[in-house]
């Protein structure tokens, strides 16, 4: 009798997980599946001015691939980034591309964040009807990026934080009134799925979930405030095509100016965090059934292998942290 209601439990668990997957995938699928709303941000200010959206971390990769797409759709856009020359390569790319369209460069290096910069972004911004801010920049910094914690200077480490994690903020609480005022707006981050907790990169790591933690802070806020305001925080999986990785594409690793397609895409999915791109979403769906073990083990064998592809300086590799 009790054997029976254990196995009778065990096949009730049973229907439990997959109805849970079920849902999950049904709610992948229609997350997908929903119309973007990005048109709703792509309105005239009433004294007629165009809408424009700042991208940050425009000069490579998916933040000039957001760009690229964004003009697309009728954005003008300011080009964020810290180096002219490049910035004003990618703004001859896409006038070319997009001649409607009229794009401007914002210079400022985003591993420092004193008051004084983001006073000078509000400035530089003050004429224009910005209707949408992408926190896209970010990264490992300077750094060889695959090091255990103590192979970070103090140095390597601020940088790290405030590239992803403290200037997004500030620049959040800078603009702010100005996207309140000419709401509907649109406010993304490009964060990443390593904000499970990765080991060998664990200040960037940290500092994503900071800024998944933020989306979801801002978008109770917006909405206690009574703002039109989207919050949209992107999980990112590997993406080629960017300054750090020129392979091959495959179904978990698109190239830049798709990945950029499926996050304009998201945009009104309802949902403040979001896993843009399919095969990321795939990617991770087994993490929230796993016991923490294998989670534990398949991280860490993941990391083993980024770290083979990726570390070009030993030195302070996780091999040189393993011998230690
Ligand atoms: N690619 C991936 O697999 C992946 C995965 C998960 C998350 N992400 C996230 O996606 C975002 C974009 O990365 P990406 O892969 O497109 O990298 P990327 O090709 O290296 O582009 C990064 C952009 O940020 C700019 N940038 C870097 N450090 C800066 C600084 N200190 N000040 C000002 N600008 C700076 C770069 O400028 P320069 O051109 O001057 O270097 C470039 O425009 C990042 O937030 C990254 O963490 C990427
Ligand atoms: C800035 O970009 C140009 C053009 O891509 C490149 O040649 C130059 O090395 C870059 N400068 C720095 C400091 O990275
Ligand atoms: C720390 O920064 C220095 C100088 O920018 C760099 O050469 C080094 O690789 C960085 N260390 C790590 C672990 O990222």
């Amino acid at each position: 009798m009790s054997a029976l209601s254990f196995s009778s439990g065990l096949a009730w668990l049973g229907v439990l997980t997959a109805v849970v997957f079920a849902i999950q995938a049904i709610q992948t699928v229609s997350i997908s599946l929903r119309p973007s709303k990005l048109r709703r941000y792509l309105h005239t200010s009433p004294d007629g001015r165009p809408p424009w959206v700042l991208v940050t971390g425009a000069s490579d990769g998916i933040g000039k691939a957001l760009s690229n797409e964004l003009a697309a759709s009728g954005f003008n856009v300011v080009l964020h980034g810290r180096n002219r020359t490049k910035l004003l390569n990618v703004q001859s790319e896409l006038s070319q591309a997009h001649p409607a369209r009229s794009f401007r460069l914002l210079i400022a290096d985003a591993t420092q964040c004193q008051p004084e910069v983001f006073k000078d972004i509000a400035d530089q911004l003050s004429d224009l009807h910005l209707t949408g801010l992408v926190n896209n920049v970010g990264g490992g910094g300077s750094g060889t990026l695959f090091a255990t914690l103590d192979h970070y200077t103090a140095q390597n480490t601020t940088e790290i934080v405030n590239l992803n994690a403290l200037f997004p903020t500030l620049l959040v609480g800078t603009l702010l009134p100005t996207l309140v005022q000419n709401s509907p707006a649109l406010l993304m981050s490009t964060g990443s799925i390593t904000d499970a907790g990765v080991p060998l990169v664990s200040a960037y790591s940290a500092s994503k979930g900071y800024l998944k933690t933020l989306a979801e802070s801002l978008a109770r806020e917006v909405k206690m405030a009574g703002w039109d305001i989207e919050v949209l925080h992107l999980r990112v999986g590997m993406v080629t095509g960017v300054a750090g990785n020129k392979r091959k594409p495959s179904m978990f690793m698109p190239r830049a100016p798709v990945f950029a397609k499926a996050v304009l895409a998201r945009v009104g999915c309802g949902s403040p965090v979001v896993i843009p791109y399919w095969g990321h979403a795939l990617q991770t769906v087994p993490l929230g059934f796993m016991p923490s073990w294998l989670e534990d083990m398949l991280i860490e064998y993941s990391m083993r292998d980024i770290n083979s592809v990726f570390s070009s300086t030993p030195a302070a590799s996780h091999e040189a942290a393993k011998t230690k």
